[in-house]
């Protein structure tokens, strides 16, 4: 997730986009750039590091101009560094993108056969050399964009200025925001998010998957990808900027929580072909030989990263056949473990710099484990030093309390054993490609699933008094029951355990009376008899059953005080779509606490300390 910022009008605009990239910081802050176009040329500052950064660079070489584009970025494809960092320029045009150009391997290949040379390691700039691939064939910047388009797979909003239309910006969307402001006297406002432009502008359209726009000083316009027009009206927004920033939620949390199905597509881009059961990592360092003579596989983290770690043992285990340990960051680094020859370390954080994890991360690798990260935050030490990464594509979470980052964790988690399952032939082709078809449909599952938040919403609101919950699964919904109840306990301060439900009878099952809410993860599938009798016993000692379940369960219905019903999915897809609902009651549990929730007390986003 990156920011993007463009303007065209009357005024001189470089200020105008640095503050509206500062309102964007929150999409991303590896490094940030303009380009201006100051007479004929494009004028380009960029630098890693924070906006301030880029600031100081314009005082010290100032350009100005009356059309430009900016972006700050949440690196992906190449880390943050000078040369990363966006525009990118090809001959005359220039670029910023927001998302994942997914073919952009082939792309590239093919333009460097035709002698095109490539500076960065970024996948965007094979979008600004097919734009000037067209453009010095003659072709108008608008004409050039449609071409482009044609030709890119995966996720883009995209910004193109070119020296040969000076004074026109096109751009185009495809499964990427991009707000169009319309100003006074032909001025046109890009940007990703609202937060930029409305000290500017509050009549905005919002491009559609499809659209180009092209504007320059006389006004704005859109078309199709095919470039038949698209005229609508301007929305009247009245947002204010704190509600824009958030992009009209209440909490970054709620925010973030929305987001996952945009995380999870973004996570599976480029990784995948389920028509023909393959999966790819461009990082991972294990050659053939020693995918093939993996013995075991340890995974270590903290916190909701561990409970990812956890799941990651049901999915590895049962795909790959190997055997998995899980341990928390802060017990490995101490209990003498033991490494055998073949072993793999996958150590898991959405910031890659929890002190903890690394520590054990660094305890295994001196023990002869290979290690593979599965970080979000790029470039972090943990992915650094680890022999090889995945990253989750989940872009900046600010919420303290992690939810997207958990989902993309999960969806790593499986490609990544599928990967393994792949390379050691555990799977055949098409039983990998029904796992890849399962997860190309978890998106459109979540939406689905998000749209029951009234519903959770009214569950929060009658259980808001209770002092204590249990949360109870089993198997792979097991780290689910835990990953809810320590939602809940950071943002709402209400107590709750997570428990293997069949280990209530082994102690929990004394608290249980009328005060006691029992949330219980009871999907059909493998343990669904064991769980619903685990569900019965709470419930004849008077617990208050919520159960999260599987759309058309009548008994679970009967059963249950409260019921969330989800679509079926298969075994390993199962907890991705069971957390999503514990998130959003914990979210509406704080909210009506009145607590702090997107900085719960206490806690920190980032825990580099022992
Ligand atoms: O950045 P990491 O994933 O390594 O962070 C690990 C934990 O500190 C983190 O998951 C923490 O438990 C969150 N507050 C959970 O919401």
């Amino acid at each position: 997730m990156c920011g993007i910022v463009g303007y065209v009008g009357n005024k001189r605009c470089v200020d105008l986009l640095v503050e509206g990239l500062r309102k964007l910081e929150y999409r991303g802050y590896d490094s940030a750039g303009v380009a201006i176009i100051d007479g004929g040329t494009i004028a380009i500052r960029k630098s890693q590091g924070k906006i301030d950064r880029l600031a100081k660079l314009i005082s010290e070489e100032p350009v100005s101009g009356h059309c430009g584009i900016g972006h700050t970025r949440w690196a992906t494809h190449g880390r943050p560094s000078d040369v990363n960092a966006h525009p990118h320029r090809s001959g005359s045009v220039v670029v910023v993108h927001n998302g994942i150009v997914e073919n952009h391997r082939t792309l590239k290949e093919k333009m460097q056969a035709r002698g095109r040379k490539f500076t960065s390691e970024t996948d965007t700039e094979v979008i600004a050399h097919l734009l000037d691939e067209c453009v010095s064939d003659g072709l108008s910047l608008e004409m050039a964009v449609r071409r482009t388009v044609a030709q890119l797979q995966g996720s883009y909003a995209f910004l193109a200025v070119s020296e040969t239309e000076p004074g026109t910006i096109a751009g185009a969307r495809l499964n990427c925001p991009m707000a169009v402001g319309i100003g006074e006297a032909g001025e046109t406002y890009f940007a990703s998010d609202l937060p930029p432009m409305l000290a500017h502008t509050r009549e905005v359209l919002f491009l559609e998957d499809g659209e180009i726009v092209v504007a320059d000083a006389s006004g704005s316009r859109l078309t199709d990808f095919s470039g038949t027009p698209h005229v609508r009206a301007p929305q009247h927004i009245d947002w204010s900027p704190v509600m824009a920033e958030k992009g009209g939620f209440r909490h970054f949390m709620l925010k973030e929580i929305h987001e996952q199905p945009r995380a999870i597509l973004d996570t599976l881009a480029g990784r995948m072909l389920p028509e023909s059961g393959e999966v790819f990592f461009e990082t991972l360092p294990l050659s053939a030989e020693q995918l093939a003579s993996l013995k075991k596989v340890i995974i270590i983290a903290c916190g909701t990263s561990w409970h990812a770690a956890l799941v990651g043992k049901f999915m590895i285990e049962g795909l790959v056949r190997i055997p998995v340990e899980v341990d928390l960051g802060s017990e490995y680094r101490y209990r003498d473990p033991v490494v055998e020859p073949g072993t793999l370390c996958i150590a898991i954080s959405q910031s890659g710099e929890t002190a903890d994890t690394l520590a054990g991360m660094r305890e295994a690798k001196a023990r002869g484990a290979v290690t593979v990260s599965i970080c979000n935050v790029v470039s972090s030490t943990i992915a650094r030093e680890a022999d090889g990464v995945v990253y989750t594509h989940a872009g900046p979470e600010i919420g303290v309390a992690s939810t997207k980052a958990f989902t993309t964790q999960l969806v790593a988690l499986y490609l990544l054993a599928l990967n393994l399952a792949q390379a050691r032939r555990a799977l055949t082709p098409s039983q990998i490609s029904d796992h890849l078809m399962e997860l190309s449909e978890l998106a459109p599952r979540i939406e689905g699933v998000l749209k029951h938040e009234a519903a959770i919403a009214r569950i929060a609101k009658k259980y808001k008094d209770a002092t204590d919950f249990l949360y109870l699964g089993r198997g792979i919904s097991w780290p689910i029951a835990l990953e809810g109840a320590l939602k809940l306990k950071e943002i709402s301060y209400i107590h709750a355990e997570g428990y293997a439900a069949g280990e209530m009878k082994h102690g929990p099952i004394a608290l249980i009376d009328e005060r006691m809410p029992v949330l219980v993860l009871c999907s059909q599938g493998e343990s669904y008899e064991k769980t619903l009798s685990n569900l019965e016993e709470a419930r004849t000692r008077g617990g208050r059953i919520i159960a999260v379940g599987t759309q058309g369960d009548s008994e679970l219905l009967e059963k249950a005080e409260d019921t969330i019903l989800l679509p079926p999915v298969g075994r390993m897809s199962r907890p991705i779509l069971e957390v999503v609902p514990l998130q959003l009651l914990a979210y509406h549990m704080a909210v009506l606490k009145g607590t702090d929730v997107d900085q719960p007390r206490n806690l920190a986003k980032s825990v580099t300390v022992e």
